[in-house]
This record gives C-alpha cells, sequence and structure tokens, in this order.
C-alpha cells in the first residue's frame, strides 16, 4: 500500500512530480541547468510575492535557516527572538552561533500584540527573528504583516522563516516588508526535501555585504555573484529542483495560489471539526490555530505513540508526536501540499479506528466523516 504521509513535512508528493525527476541530471554550469534556474526562481518570487531576489541552496529548511542568519546577523547585532515552539527555539539557538547578543523570550501562544509589546520592551535591537508557523507545537503567529511594520518603523530587520507555511497561507514579502523570508521544498509546495530558499530585501542585501564572512558553503555573496549568470556556487540538487519546477507550474499555472491556498485552508476547517468531534481537539488556542500542522490534544489515558503506530502498522498511515516538550502530549497532523478527499475520509477513519481499538471509546464515524462534507475542492 502506498503510504499516506499526514506528517508536519516532508508532505506526499504525486507520480507526476516525482516522474520529472527522473533524467540525466544536467552539468549544472550548461543552458539547460540556467532554465530549469531561472524558471524556478521566477515561481519561487510569485510564491514569496516578491519582486527581490530568492536564492535556493542544496540544503533541508534548518540549512536555509543559518544561509539566512550567518549572512544578516553580525557578531555585534542585538537580537531578538519571540520563542513559543521548538522551531522558535531552534531559531534562537542557531542566532547565537552568529551573534553574542541574542535574546530570546517565551511567549506562550502569541498575539501579534504580544510581539508588538516585545518589540517596544526592548531597546536598540537590529534583528527581529520570527517563525510565522511554530510547526511544534503547531502554531500560526497571525498578524504578521503588523509586527513587520512595526519593526520597520523601529528601524528593526526581520527575518521570517516560513518553512512550514508557505503555500500553506498567506503571505506577501514585500507588501508586509519582510526583509528575509526563508522556505523549503518538502511542505506546502509539495516536492521532495532537499531544497531551501532565502529571499532578500534590498535592506538585507545590503546588510549581506557589511557582515563578515562566517561560512563557507552558505556565503550569500557567492550566490549572488553566481545568480547573475543563473548558477549556483556549489553542485545544485538538478533533480530536485526538476521536481520543484514541476510542482510549481502545477500550482501557480494549472491552479493559482489563490486556489492552493484556499485548498489548505479548506482541509483544515473541515479537519479540525471531524477531529474536535472524536475528542481530537485542538492544542492551541483559536487565534494559534495552523492551516498546515494542525495539532490535538488527545482523550485522557491515550499516548500519541500508539495511535502512531497504529496508524502506521494497519494503514499505512504517517502522522507525528509533537517533538521537545511536546513529546508524548500532542499529535501533529500535516495538512499540506498535495491531499485530496479520499485520502482524507482514510485518515478520519484510521483515526476512529485508532480509538475505538485503542481507547475504548465510542466513534460516531458517520458524523466525523460527515464533517469533512464541508470541503469544496476535490
Ligand atoms: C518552521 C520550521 N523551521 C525549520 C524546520 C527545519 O527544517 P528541516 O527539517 O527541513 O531542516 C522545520 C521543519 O519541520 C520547520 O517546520
Amino acid at each position: 500500500m502506498r503510504p499516506l504521509l499526514f506528517l508536519p513535512g516532508p508532505s506526499m508528493v504525486p507520480d507526476e512530480i516525482l516522474a520529472s525527476m527522473l533524467k540525466e541530471p544536467v552539468g549544472h554550469r550548461s543552458k539547460e541547468f540556467h532554465e530549469v534556474y531561472s524558471s524556478t526562481v521566477s515561481y519561487l518570487k510569485e510564491v514569496f510575492k516578491t519582486e527581490n531576489p530568492v536564492y535556493i541552496f542544496t540544503a533541508s529548511g534548518t540549512g536555509g535557516v543559518e544561509a539566512a542568519l550567518a549572512n544578516v546577523v553580525a557578531p555585534e547585532d542585538r537580537v531578538l527572538v519571540p520563542v513559543y515552539g521548538e522551531f522558535s527555539r531552534r531559531m534562537g539557538e542557531i542566532a547565537k552561533i552568529y551573534s553574542s547578543n541574542v535574546i530570546t523570550r517565551r511567549v506562550e501562544f502569541p498575539k501579534c500584540e504580544d510581539i508588538i509589546s516585545l518589540i517596544h520592551s526592548h531597546e536598540n535591537i537590529d534583528l527581529l527573528l520570527i517563525v510565522y508557523n511554530d510547526t511544534c507545537p503547531g502554531l500560526t503567529l497571525r498578524g504578521l504583516d503588523r509586527i513587520t511594520k512595526v519593526a520597520k518603523d523601529s528601524g528593526i530587520m526581520t527575518v521570517v522563516d516560513a518553512i512550514s507555511i508557505l503555500g500553506g497561507d498567506r503571505l506577501e514579502m514585500d507588501k508586509w516588508g519582510i526583509d528575509v523570508t526563508i522556505a523549503a521544498s518538502q511542505k506546502c509546495l509539495a516536492s521532495p526535501p532537499g531544497l531551501s530558499f532565502v529571499a532578500m530585501s534590498e535592506d538585507a542585501l545590503g546588510k549581506v555585504r557589511e557582515v563578515p564572512r562566517r561560512t563557507y558553503y552558505f556565503d550569500i555573496k557567492e550566490y549572488i555573484e553566481f545568480d547573475k549568470r543563473k548558477e549556483v556556487p556549489f553542485t545544485p540538487a538538478v533533480n530536485i529542483m526538476y521536481a520543484l519546477n514541476k510542482a510549481l507550474s502545477i500550482i501557480l499555472e494549472n491552479i493559482g495560489l489563490e486556489r492552493w491556498i484556499s485548498y489548505h485552508e479548506e482541509r483544515a476547517k473541515a479537519l479540525i471539526k471531524s477531529l474536535g468531534s472524536m475528542g481530537l481537539n485542538p492544542a492551541v488556542p483559536t487565534w494559534n490555530i495552523s492551516n498546515t500542522v494542525i495539532s490535538t490534544t488527545l482523550p485522557q489515558g491515550l499516548k500519541p505513540a500508539e495511535i502512531i503506530e497504529y496508524l502506521s502498522k494497519e494503514y499505512s498511515i504517517f502522522i507525528a508526536d509533537g517533538i521537545g516538550e511536546w513529546k508524548g502530549s500532542i499529535l501533529r497532523i500535516g495538512n499540506m501540499g498535495w491531499i485530496n478527499k479520499t485520502e482524507l475520509y482514510m485518515l478520519v477513519t484510521a483515526l476512529a479506528d485508532a480509538l475505538n481499538k485503542l481507547g475504548n471509546k465510542r466513534i460516531d464515524i458517520d458524523r466525523a466523516l460527515n464533517l469533512l462534507k464541508i470541503i469544496h475542492f476535490t
């Protein structure tokens, strides 16, 4: 049976996209590469909603975060990092490698006002690092545009990790005034893992020129030079770029970005209702609900690991536990990329079965499935 990945990444990659990888990897200084590279970069700009350059790294999302921070965080910079999950915690850890002046502040279930107060209560901040969707506990920071505006008005540069949300929810890099935006291939862009992207505003590029070099592989000054001839400095994962290019062409040309995002929204709404009817309630408050990572608490006495194992053994369906301090207390269900109605029905049916068997519950499967009917996409 083909596994169903409802993980918070990687997401499922349809055959048509996988098939696009099945060819000889062209030389990365060739005309063929120039074509796939420039087409991929221009698609990415559409997704990021930016006129700014987007650099592609052969690295997972963490590599993208590291590339961004190594190039815009100067050793003496005062860096503010609100922490509300495992990935914002990690962003703070990475920043500490590049500056000795990093301030991490814990904010439980943040609203944009909380982050704005945090900005106002710290003086002389140079950079604000934000995870737009913290994949654990599965939480979206709403009102990002208001935060970036306040940051800009205070002369603060913003770096946004949008790895688990770009393509699955709204983000407008230029309009919102974000300086650096980071994303990766394996989440809402429905491509295999292996590539990450960093988009940079004019101000961010200016900062790159000032910051001393502390990385060789991720030195963006090199990527800027190579980009002029439609190349990257080192051997790229060409075949993954083929797949990404194909996925982006389908998302942008066949479906349309707005519609693609609304698929994520529709599915999230329906799934949250359906899961709730089975006693799997949101693990985050309504203002932090994520379209892309749906996290739930569990009925008393049940452990995520038992449900995860049951689903994988009985159904080849894969969902995730919490990580870090959330390990053992929440279920995380990825709602990213290509998921059709049938697959959602399979997930809900399998979860109902798991709860019945493992938790001795009497789940009303009909009701749970009926709640999926509000989905309007095919
Ligand atoms: C928000 C966020 N940031 C960073 C990462 C790290 O990405 P990777 O595991 O691709 O290195 C992830 C991965 O799930 C993520 O969700």
